[in-house]
């Protein structure tokens, strides 16, 4: 994955968030009107890349969920224990500003994302995302990430095969 030269820190209301413009304007909506009260309920976590001090470059949202045990893979489902739902954390949205697309941002925030999920000390199996469309969908499939077998837009990374870092 690629690493861009952005902060990456906790959403904060100060920062200018009215110029955001990715591809998908339902995210950008989320960003201009629903994430402070998603944060202040504590339905969903917020983090930001800035390009300089105020301007949002990109984000992504982390909150606490599960998956089926029964939703993932065999080869998978059967090496673990036999509840009905295994702990995962997932990232509900990600997105970056057109002006900085290619450049290895969305990378960044996927690495990001993954490293909070691992050095969190609340144990989860995996990273789970839920993709827009297949763009999206093949986005996370080229970061290594796996379509549950009946619903191939939500795809999940076991947490295991991170390295912290
Ligand atoms: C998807 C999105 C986050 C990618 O961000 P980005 O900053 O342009 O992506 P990056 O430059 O970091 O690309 C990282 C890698 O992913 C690859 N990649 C980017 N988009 C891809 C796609 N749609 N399919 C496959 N690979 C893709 C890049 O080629 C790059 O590969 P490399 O590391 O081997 O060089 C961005 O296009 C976006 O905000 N899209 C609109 C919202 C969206 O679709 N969000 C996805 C979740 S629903």
């Amino acid at each position: 994955m690629n690493r861009a030269p952005f902060l990456i820190a906790p959403f904060d209301a100060s920062y200018d968030r009215a110029a955001f413009r990715s591809d998908s304007e339902p995210l950008n909506r989320y960003l201009r009107e629903q994430v402070t009260p998603d944060i202040r309920r504590r339905v969903t976590a917020c983090f930001v890349a800035l390009a300089d001090e105020q301007r949002i470059a990109g984000y992504y949202t982390l909150a606490s969920a599960s998956l089926l045990l029964a939703d993932l893979p065999t080869s998978i489902g059967k090496k673990l224990p036999r509840y009905p739902t295994v702990p995962a954390v997932r990232m509900g949205r990600l997105a970056v500003d057109q002006v900085f697309k290619g450049k290895g941002l969305g990378g960044a925030l996927l690495a990001d994302a993954l490293n909070r999920a691992v050095r969190s000390e609340i144990a989860a199996f995996a990273l789970i995302v839920d993709a827009k469309d297949e763009a999206a969908e093949a986005f996370y499939r080229h970061h290594s990430f796996i379509s549950l077998p009946d619903s191939p837009l939500t795809l999940f990374l076991p947490l295991a095969t991170i390295q912290r870092s």
